[in-house]
């Protein structure tokens, strides 16, 4: 009996040392110690034994059973240990290789002027507002002094919806929108920058566009207000060299009215191909607003008076830039618009 077991300890020790995987540790597990494995029979038969003889062999049967135990628990940590290790290196990241670097996204130049547009404007005390891109007849044409049959309207055709809502053709309108959601009267300081629509289509006319509209109303303001304010707008945006003209023009809203023409950014007024050779570039168009203008959106003109202007933010980007084809920034084409950063501005 006693050699019995000892050859029992013997082969557990050799199928354990042979032993490389926990699921093969479980079956000697079930092999040695399971209720059909050969302890648990020695135990069993103890009661065939004479009784003196019971003690002693129980008790070498149970430190048999606590060697293979312990035997087993040892080779289950050595196998996992090991079995761990090799997952970690497996699993290893390599912290070496260099990071993938997001595609960084830019303004549009388009974006990035207007952004300095209303910067300016802002700094002197504008308010920004806004008015939608549809927009009907009367706050369109009508309350702007462009009665249906009026000429100036040719000069502004655009995609109509209805007979009635059409994509707004400038900017304008918002001045009617703000003067009548306003307190009757109240003083006015505000830019309306925003998209709009017209049906032209060449190297510089797009069938969308951006403007920046501004309306300044108060007591006693005149055509020095809206010079002093262009020419600090101008130097500030093209260069404090830039020189600064007004020329007489017509515009139905405004009383007088006038273009706003800047030295040439790119010859200095020495006449160039981009200047036709006149020193001086169209940037805007400007005037005092017409008394009319001011009584239909409840303004009483004998109180109050403005200036307002109107300037389209492509034609500015193409000369802080030198871009000399507008349909550019419409296209999409990444090579051009990674080109600007916010600081390659002038
Ligand atoms: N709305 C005009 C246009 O789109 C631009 C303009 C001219 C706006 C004179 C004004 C202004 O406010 O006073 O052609």
């Amino acid at each position: 009996m006693r050699e019995q077991l000892e050859a029992l300890q013997k082969e557990a020790q050799a199928d354990l040392s042979a032993c490389g995987s926990l699921t093969a540790l479980n079956e000697l597990k079930v092999k040695y110690l399971g209720k059909k494995g050969p302890l648990t029979a020695a135990l069993r038969g103890l009661s065939g034994l004479p009784a003196e003889e019971r003690p002693r062999f129980g008790q070498a049967v149970n430190s048999v059973r606590a060697r293979i135990e312990s035997l087993l628990a040892q080779k289950e940590e050595e196998i996992s240990r090991k079995e761990l290790k090799e997952r970690l290196l497996r699993e290893k990241a390599d912290i070496t290789l260099p990071g993938r670097r997001p595609p960084r996204g830019r303004l549009h130049p388009v974006t990035l002027v207007m952004d300095r547009i209303k910067s300016i404007f802002v700094r002197m005390g504008f308010a920004v507002r806004e008015g939608p891109e549809i927009e009907n007849d009367y706050y369109n044409f009508e309350l702007l002094n462009l009665p249906k049959d009026h000429p100036a309207r040719d000069a502004q055709d655009t995609f109509y919806i209805t007979g009635e809502y059409l994509l707004r053709t400038h900017t304008s309108p918002v001045q009617a929108r703000v003067m009548r959601g306003n307190e009757p009267g109240a003083p006015i300081r505000m830019i309306a920058p925003g998209k709009v629509y017209r049906c032209d289509y060449d190297a510089t006319h797009s069938p969308m566009f951006h403007q920046v509209e501004g309306l300044l109303v108060d007591r006693d303001v005149g055509l020095s207000d809206l010079k002093g304010t262009l020419e600090l707008f101008i130097r500030e945006m093209f260069g404090p060299e830039t020189k600064v003209r007004l020329r007489p023009s017509y515009f139905p809203f405004t009383e007088p009215s006038a273009e706003v023409d800047i030295s040439c950014v790119i010859c200095g007024g020495q006449g160039c191909r981009v200047c036709k050779n006149s020193g001086w570039l169209e940037i805007l168009g400007s005037g005092v607003v017409h008394p009319r203008v001011l009584e239909m959106s409840g303004y009483d003109s004998k109180k109050m008076s403005g200036f307002a202007f109107g300037m389209g933010v492509e034609r500015i980007a193409m000369l802080v830039y030198g871009i000399d084809d507008l349909r550019l920034f419409f296209e999409n084409d990444l090579r051009f618009i990674r080109q600007f950063e916010r600081e390659a501005v002038l």
